[in-house]
């Protein structure tokens, strides 16, 4: 054995030698030296849901483009890592089935010029594959059920994600996507020029990635989310929006390849259908809505993510109909320079509004734009005059109808313009809306899809009737 790994060795060497003979000869000073094919090396962090897939860097390449399939031919490429373009030589792969084989291989690229592929790895992910059909009663089992599926999500507390409780048990059974109800937001993550507290994102990020969940980035920028330091800041305007560029930058960076989205702009439309008057408006000016989104796309595009999708999220829009022209002028203006993906509709509704008619126009608006519809922050307040002490059977079922409203004319968006609808929270006495001071909410509600028990609400059956 040890002299034919001898003779193995010997060989290769006289094969390279000769190689680099025969380029020497060839090759003349100025010709640049020819591009190395990648050598891919086993993949690391295999979870049930991802893995981690590493190569040897090639000298004076610019970037890698990996394909990742279930097939050892790659007869057929998975459709989110097809060339992925990625300038580091590691790439964390995620979204995947448990127990499945999955097969990887990388090319190197410099300008135009790309070489074959590398060498072919085999990764296995973690886990079992369930055997036991899937309950349709899950949100999520039967949304992905449909002839075009969508991703059903809920916001999320950092701390609700730990194994064995009970967020983690329903998170897992009915949800495939997960938005951070806060911690994502500037506030907690910027805690002073170019310094950063990523605890809490981090470990959303994490969950998503490792179980198979979508994760939505919300939000970039927003008025209500401007950390001390940056609200106070007392450079230049030049040096503020150098801050703010920094900012996305490095969010946008760290995330790359695991946040498949982000709400970039947050509410910048005054409800009289003016910009609102926030700080990033005062400070950088009117273009400053697309710059942070082109701030977004290049930092994206240079850690390799070219599939980021990058919304614009907005409250009130569809009664609304000043702020949905003025929220439609901001989107039409981003798609002319090819920077918006989508559009997020709060939907922070009541039992009473808005009407099916008035949710349609606006969403239809963006549909008929080609973009992404997310109804991001689903809520349906049943007390927003403080005329019930307790949820009534009148408009505990008033709410379940609504629900399910919002989930038919969703359900019935064309394929291409379905992104996620995301409910904002899980238990009643846990949502953002009772006692609001931002909505000037005078009471208590019940706006979301289970009790202070967790158990399962009228509104619950109607999210799944409207899946029909
Ligand atoms: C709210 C959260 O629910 C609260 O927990 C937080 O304290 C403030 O923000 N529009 C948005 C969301 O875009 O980020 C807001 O979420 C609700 C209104």
């Amino acid at each position: 054995m040890k002299t034919l790994n001898l003779k193995v060795s010997i060989a290769f060497f006289l094969m390279a030698a000769l190689l680099n003979c025969s380029k020497d000869d060839t090759s003349s000073p100025e010709i640049s030296t020819m591009l190395n094919i990648p050598f891919a090396s086993t993949a690391s962090n295999i979870t049930d849901y991802s893995f981690q897939a590493n190569w040897v860097l090639v000298s004076e390449a610019d970037s890698y483009l990996i394909d990742v399939s279930e097939f050892s031919d790659f007869s057929t490429i998975l459709n989110e890592y097809k060339g992925v373009a990625v300038q580091e030589n590691t790439l964390v792969v995620t979204g995947l089935l448990p127990a499945t084989n999955y097969y990887y291989r990388v090319s190197a690229k410099r300008g135009a010029e790309i070489t074959s592929h590398s060498n072919v790895i085999t990764v296995t992910t973690t886990g079992v594959m369930s055997e036991e059909p899937e309950d349709p009663t899950f949100l999520k089992v039967k949304a992905n059920a449909l002839a075009n599926p969508f991703f059903v999500g809920v916001a999320v507390k950092s701390n609700q994600l730990t194994e064995g409780s009970s967020y983690n048990t329903v998170l897992k059974n009915e949800f495939s996507s997960i938005t951070a109800e806060y911690e994502m937001k500037m506030d907690p993550i910027s805690t002073g020029s170019g310094t950063y507290n990523w605890q809490a994102s981090d470990k959303i990020v994490k969950y998503g990635n490792d179980n198979g969940i979508n994760v939505h980035g919300h939000a970039l920028v927003w008025h209500n989310a401007v950390p001390n330091w940056l609200s106070t800041f007392s450079g230049t305007d030049v040096e503020f929006a150098l801050e703010v560029k920094k900012y996305i930058t490095d969010v946008v960076t760290r995330y790359a390849g695991k946040v498949r989205s982000w709400d970039v702009v947050n509410e910048a439309v005054a409800d009289n259908g003016d910009m609102r008057n926030t700080i990033f408006l005062q400070k950088m000016g009117a273009n400053y809505i697309k710059d942070c989104y082109q701030w977004a796309r290049d930092a994206a595009n240079a850690a390799g993510d070219t599939d980021l999708l990058l919304f614009y999220n907005d409250y009130a829009t569809s009664t609304n109909i000043p702020k949905q022209n003025k929220v439609f002028t901001i989107v039409d203006d981003l798609k002319a320079s090819n920077l918006i993906d989508g559009v997020g509709f709060q939907m922070h509704n009541t039992y009473l509004s808005p009407t099916k008619m008035q949710i349609e126009t606006d969403i239809n608006r963006a549909v008929a734009k080609g973009l992404k519809v997310h109804v991001s922050e689903l809520d349906i307040q049943v007390n927003q005059n403080n005329d019930i002490t307790f949820l009534t059977e009148e408009r505990n079922l008033a709410q379940k109808a609504k629900y399910k409203e919002i989930v038919k004319i969703y359900n019935a968006l064309p394929a291409v313009n379905k992104y996620a609808l995301t409910v904002w929270g899980f238990k009643d006495n846990e949502s953002w809306i009772p006692y609001s001071t931002d909505l000037n909410h005078p009471g208590n509600d019940w706006p979301l899809l289970y009790n202070n028990k967790f158990e399962l609400k009228s509104a619950h059956t109607g999210f799944l009737e409207g899946l029909d």
